[in-house]
């Protein structure tokens, strides 16, 4: 596939297959791409925590989604995306944030290494959805995630079962200018 076709093809997908499984190897090497996205000063605080095996993702799912993110995700296996706070954004010497946004940009070189993730999945032949409505305190405890990481999103990640259809974007003139 070429980057266009990835870039245009990914969909958030809202059907999996449960007999299959997404192993180990190919995760590592999805979330090697995400690594490759830039970061402030190259802080690289993401950090990601995944679930693979079928019990223990029943058992995530339960305690941590809710009912329609648990009934959307079925099948797929679990990426928790978190971040280290204090850092990206930062003069970590001084420890000040660098301007307005803060630890905003933590939130902002998460996104950039997820969006890297999303698209090396599909490159990958696997689908995926993220999910930002999830219980955040279920979450830490149930994966043991340090109390210093701020805790993002979910993104499940398998092989769908359906063709899913791009929601409908916004024309260019609405979001672009040119001053
Ligand atoms: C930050 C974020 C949070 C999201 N949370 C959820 C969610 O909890 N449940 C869900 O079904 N979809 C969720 N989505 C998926 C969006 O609804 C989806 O990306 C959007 O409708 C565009 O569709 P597309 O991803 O197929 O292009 C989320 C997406 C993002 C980027």
């Amino acid at each position: 596939m070429d980057f266009k076709d990835v870039v245009v093809s990914r969909r958030s997908m809202r059907a999996y297959d449960d007999s299959k499984t997404v192993t180990k190897d190919q995760i590592e090497e999805i979330v090697k791409m995400a690594s490759y996205a830039p970061s402030w000063k190259n802080s690289q605080t993401a950090r990601y925590y995944a679930v693979l095996d079928k019990d223990k993702c029943q058992e995530f799912a339960t305690k941590c989604l809710p009912e329609f993110n648990i009934r959307n995700s079925k099948g797929a296996a679990y990426i928790v995306t978190s971040f280290v706070p204090g850092n990206s954004g930062f003069d970590t010497a001084k420890n000040e944030a660098t301007n307005e946004c803060g630890d905003g940009w933590g939130y902002y070189d998460l996104g950039l290494n997820n969006e890297n993730l999303l698209l090396a999945a599909k490159e990958a032949g696997l689908d995926t959805l993220v999910m930002g409505i999830r219980d955040a305190k279920a979450i830490r405890e149930e994966i043991g995630i340090p109390d210093e990481e701020i805790i993002v999103s979910v993104i499940a990640i398998g092989y769908g079962t359906k063709d899913a259809t791009m929601p409908k974007r916004k024309d260019i003139s609405e979001i672009l200018h040119f001053v």
